[in-house]
């Protein structure tokens, strides 16, 4: 990755009518459908912009869609890149780079993970609060990283106490249930074993996913602030733990997505 190139996807996405987005949101596995939402849209795939990684999971679009939402102009992944496709993670976090060039102010990440807080249910949401990176490697693991921002990112607080505040202020008003908690993310694509979910749980993490970490990283490096909320899929009980397969997480993610979109609609409307 060089300044070049990312000024190279900018310029693209400039040329398209990209013009200086505020707010940037990462769309996860089954929640989408905000995008539906977005006024005058514009998009570019993912396999358009110069420098962009090329989408493989089929179920993720791939595109990026700029326009207006609640009367902010805001730019919106729908669908994300991930370690476990084969992607490096400066591939993965490329992205995140791209709409901060743009100009983006603050940065809304969503995911879907495994609950493993045995006090929480599949269809709840968690903000996120912490986590804890168990993808064996860092997106700021490069030589020239000093030209981009500190090598030794600051990670005392990654997510934004304002907008977490915000954002746990609007489920009461709106009567979602939102858990907090710590997320860690996994490299994937299995899912874990009854023994890997009681490490998860012992080292302290309610929540177990295979993303978001990365770019969470990558936005501290950039001083971006995010926050992240996880859609709970499966309950992750290695003592009574069932078979998962991803239809099912994906089904229980789009039954939640409305109240994601709620969340995230009503943050936009007051950042
Ligand atoms: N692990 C377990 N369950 C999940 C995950 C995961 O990474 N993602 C969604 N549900």
């Amino acid at each position: 990755m060089t300044s070049k190139q990312l000024k190279e996807s900018t310029d693209y996405l400039i040329s398209k009518g990209f013009e200086a987005p505020e707010i940037g949101v990462v769309l996860g596995t089954g929640l989408g459908r905000l995008v539906d939402d977005i006024e005058n849209p514009i998009e570019a795939h993912y396999n358009h912009i110069p420098y962009f990684p090329l989408a493989t999971v089929e179920f993720h679009s791939g595109k990026l869609i700029y326009g207006l939402l609640e009367g902010k102009k805001v730019v919106v992944m729908q669908g994300r890149f991930h370690f476990y496709e084969g992607y490096d993670l400066i591939d993965v976090t490329y992205p995140i780079r791209v709409m901060h060039m743009l100009g983006i102010k603050k940065l809304l990440i969503s995911n879907a993970a495994g609950a493993i807080n045995s006090n929480f249910k599949k269809g709840n949401m968690m903000l996120i609060e912490d986590h804890i990176n168990l993808q064996g490697g860092s997106p700021l693991a490069f030589k020239n990283v000093g030209a981009f921002g500190d090598r030794f990112t600051d990670m005392s607080e990654p997510y934004d106490l304002d907008m977490r505040s915000k954002l746990e202020t609007i489920a009461k008003n709106e009567n979602i249930t939102l858990q907090k908690g710590v997320y860690v993310s996994v490299v994937g694509p299995q899912l874990e074993t009854k023994a890997e979910y009681r490490m998860l749980k012992m080292l302290g993490a309610d929540a177990v996913g295979m993303s978001t970490v990365p770019e969470v990283i990558v936005a501290n490096h950039l001083k971006l602030p995010i926050v992240a909320v996880s859609v709970l899929t499966d309950e992750c009980d290695p003592d009574n733990l069932k078979p998962v397969n991803i239809e099912e997480i994906i089904e229980v993610a789009g039954k939640t997505e409305p109240k994601m979109i709620k969340l995230f609609r009503e943050l936009i409307k007051i950042i």
